[in-house]
């Protein structure tokens, strides 16, 4: 679809920056903070590159001002961030740690007094350690009550002053990570297993959408999903089938269930085929079925092309953790499909396809098929980042990176696809969960890296005062080549 002129971005649009509480915030054990499976998990020998960990992360926690005080000079319209359950609940559950709870007050009032909007992730992966002792965590259903209590904590806590909720932050990843590729805490590989676990972080999200309801909180509530569209890679009738195949399993399978309370027929049963269905009950659908979201929250970074992958084909591939370029290889589902390599586009050094078309086709698959505003949480260029003598940052890639992804942004606008507004990752550099320090995202250099977290100096890269701009004009510049 072509247009002879573009509309123009909602005068209202939420243009923001998007941090999670383990990459920034640091202070890991201070002021009563219980630890996290993440505290944990970062100590297993060989799990993160270089050992890192966010025990210090960007310091956040102390400096939360000073980096307020940067995005109200970017003009930040809006800014998500996660709250560390166990900063607020020690042990998951039980008697409020104040001083936690007060570190999340204290920042939500310094951004409404620069005018940011505060969007409010309840969890980003952290789970407090606790709950994984107790009782496994995601995989026991208890999760679900203890979930939802601690959610209203928060909600009765910042009612009034926060009006975007993201729920669950990509589900999809933290189940598939944690459980299949045991590359997250619980760092365990079980397709049953994981599938379970993802059921229940399924009801919870649901429970706490209801919960916000009966509770008559203000403002909109929805989950953040890593949403990858599939391409096949050809006309080839098989990878045509590898990449419904792939749809069903890596698309539907979530937002279906999000949005309609039911999981695709093509998944159940493939689930039954590998004994992976996870126990369902009616009381389940009912509570899927009440608890859908006002807005799909969209984390988008690269599209995902497949080829057909017969039942004695590749399975777990190797990922590329230390920014070499090339160093990942083949993954797949036997009998399902593969990802492969697409020509068409270019990688990072990462090996993360940058694809701004994508983005627009991800954002009209959403819309026809759940026909929901679209609150983009996630988008942005994870690159090295070299601070010059004179301390400038000139980093023209990610500046192109995220110019062209908002211009399929605007395309979608003008195509028809409700978003409300469109969050980078990140503001300030920050931990990269496994690629330590090196792969950056921000408009702020931080000055550290995994060995030395030296002053932790801030500065501003060129995106910054790119994206200052962009804000100010409400559209992104003409598309860079
Ligand atoms: C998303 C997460 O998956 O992508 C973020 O929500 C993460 O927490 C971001 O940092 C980029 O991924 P990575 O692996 O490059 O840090």
């Amino acid at each position: 679809m072509y247009h002879k002129k573009l509309s123009e971005f909602p005068q209202d649009f939420l243009w923001g920056s998007a941090s999670a509480a383990y990459q920034i915030e640091g202070a890991w054990d201070a002021d009563g903070k219980g630890p996290s499976v993440w505290d944990d998990y970062v100590k297993i020998p060989g799990k993160t590159f270089k050992g890192s960990n966010g025990e210090v992360a960007v310091d956040h926690y102390n400096r939360y001002k000073e980096d307020v005080a940067l995005m109200a000079e970017a003009g930040l319209k809006a800014y998500r961030f996660s709250v560390a359950w166990s900063r607020v609940l020690p042990k998951g559950t039980g008697e409020v740690n104040e001083a936690g709870l007060q570190f999340y007050d204290d920042l939500i009032d310094e951004l409404l007094a620069h005018d940011i909007e505060p969007v409010v992730t309840i969890y980003h992966w952290d789970l407090p350690a606790a709950l994984q002792e107790k009782y496994q965590g995601w995989e026991d259903r208890q999760i679900v009550e203890d979930f939802t209590d601690y959610s209203e904590v928060l909600f009765k806590r910042f009612n009034g002053r926060v009006k975007y909720w993201v729920s669950l932050n990509e589900q999809n990843v933290f189940t598939s990570h944690g459980y299949m590729m045991a590359v997250h805490p619980p760092n365990i590989s079980d397709q049953k297993r994981m599938y379970t676990a993802n059921h229940h972080a399924f009801l919870a999200n649901a429970a706490t959408i209801k919960r916000f309801r009966e509770l008559g909180i203000e403002g909109k509530i929805g989950p953040s999903y890593a949403y990858s569209p599939t391409y096949a890679l050809d006309s080839d009738p098989l990878n045509q089938l590898a990449a419904e195949n792939n749809r069903e399993m890596n698309e539907h399978l979530w937002m279906d269930v999000y949005t309609r309370g039911e999981y695709p027929k093509v998944a159940l049963k493939f689930l039954a085929s590998i004994d992976a269905l996870p126990e369902m009950t009616e009381a389940d659908t009912a509570l899927l079925k009440e608890g859908t979201p006002d807005f799909m929250g969209l984390n988008y970074y690269q599209t995902n092309t497949v080829a057909h992958n017969p039942h004695d084909g590749v399975g777990a591939g190797k990922a590329n953790y230390s920014g070499e370029k090339g160093s990942s290889s083949e993954s797949g589902v036997p009998g399902m499909y593969k990802q492969v390599h697409n020509a068409k586009v270019e990688q990072t050094n990462w090996d993360w396809d940058i694809d701004p078309t994508g983005l627009r086709i991800a954002l009209r698959r959403i819309q026809s098929r759940y026909n929901l505003p679209i609150l983009i949480t996630e988008n942005g260029l994870g690159e090295y980042d070299t601070l010059e003598d004179d301390l400038a940052i000139h980093d023209d890639y990610r500046i192109r990176y995220i110019n062209n992804h908002l211009i399929a942004i605007q395309e979608a606008i003008t195509d028809g696809v409700d978003v409300i507004g469109y969050c980078t990752w990140s503001f300030t550099d920050l931990l990269s969960w496994l690629n330590g320090y090196q792969k950056r995202y921000g408009f702020v250099y931080v000055d550290r890296d995994e060995t030395d977290q030296k002053e932790l100096a801030r500065y501003k890269k060129d995106s910054f005062y790119w994206y200052k701009k962009v804000i100010e004009n409400n559209a992104p510049f003409p598309k860079y080549d």
